[in-house]
């Protein structure tokens, strides 16, 4: 088993949860409100006719996150309307952010680290679909190679495997065109150089792709820049409270960790924070990026 030497840099709490439900819903809107790709919807249509009741469809979304609005409950109504009926599994790092065990509603969750190299062997090959969303700010580039092979692993042949994610190097935040983050967000760029996280991932995950020699290998990105004013919106806010997030995370692991996102002392960070609350006519963009592939 592989695992950072850096604690996820997020929190994995109510704020939190809140925080990736609102990343959830600009995602919602700027995929026009599918998030399902159409090659895997076909093949789980043909899969499903080829199958038995015994060997049910299988989909799993690894760091699956939190919420009421988690990925899973919105790719259930998705693959309903197309009359499909999967099982659907949940893991994550941390079982906290899970709906209580009253209202799962037939979604299986389960504790699995990405990088259980173990835990996915004895898993084995038993999903159709493997996702996973929003991992740029959890795994170092060594650790993407040795999380996509542990995905691989427990994909079926023929079965799909998807990323969706938004490469840290093509965060912005602008004022009429320029640069106007206040030097937050080039701090935090290079902080996640020091902790070694990819900030190309895109990219990156595509070649890993090629690498591993998938098959029918799509990249579709979609900038944030394209969408509408709401969306952008959201994205304001969405930004704001993400950056809040990591510095205050950063205040809590101590001095080491506020200086590598530029900080000489607590005090510095906090006025930093109140300056973020107080700008306005500022931009947040990013850009998602979508990797499917299929496993050979
Ligand atoms: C930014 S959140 C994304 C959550 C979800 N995929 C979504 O789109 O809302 C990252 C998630 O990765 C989980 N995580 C962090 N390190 C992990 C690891 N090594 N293995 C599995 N999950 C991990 C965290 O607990 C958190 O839920």
């Amino acid at each position: 088993m592989s695992t950072s030497k850096e604690p996820y840099l997020l929190n994995v709490d109510d704020e939190a949860s809140k925080r990736l439900n609102l990343q959830h819903d600009i995602l919602k809107r700027m995929l026009g409100g599918t998030f399902l790709p159409s090659p895997v919807v076909k093949r789980l249509k043909i899969i499903q006719q080829s199958t038995t009741n015994d060997q049910p469809l299988k989909t799993a979304d690894l760091a699956t996150g939190t919420g009421a609005r988690i990925w899973l409950y919105s790719i259930r109504e998705e693959l309903a309307k197309n009359g499909l009926n999967p099982e659907l599994h949940g893991y994550d790092l941390h079982d906290n952010q899970f709906p209580p065990a009253n209202k799962r509603e037939g979604v299986i969750f389960d504790t699995m680290n990405v990088l259980d190299t173990d835990k996915f062997k004895a898993v084995g090959e038993n999903y159709h679909y493997v996702h996973a969303r929003l991992l740029t700010s959890v795994l170092t580039v060594d650790e993407w190679k040795v999380a996509i092979q542990n995905c691989l692993g427990i994909l079926k042949p023929g079965g799909y495997l998807h990323f969706e994610e938004i490469p840290f190097g093509e965060l912005a935040i602008e004022r009429d065109g320029l640069p106007a983050s206040g030097g937050v967000l080039e701090k935090l760029q290079a902080s996640m150089i020091l902790l070694k996280r990819d900030l190309d991932c895109g990219n990156s995950i595509r070649k890993l792709y090629e690498e591993n020699k998938l098959e029918d290998i799509s990249h579709d990105t979609i900038d944030l820049r394209d969408c509408d004013e709401e969306a952008k919106q959201m994205q304001n806010t969405n930004a704001r409270l993400g950056l809040e997030e990591f510095i205050t995370n950063a205040i809590r692991r101590g001095p080491g960790a506020l200086k590598r996102l530029g900080f000489e002392s607590e005090e510095a960070a906090l006025t930093k924070m109140a300056d973020l609350k107080a700008s306005s006519g500022t931009q947040a963009y990013f850009v998602l990026h979508s990797i499917l592939g299929k496993k050979p």
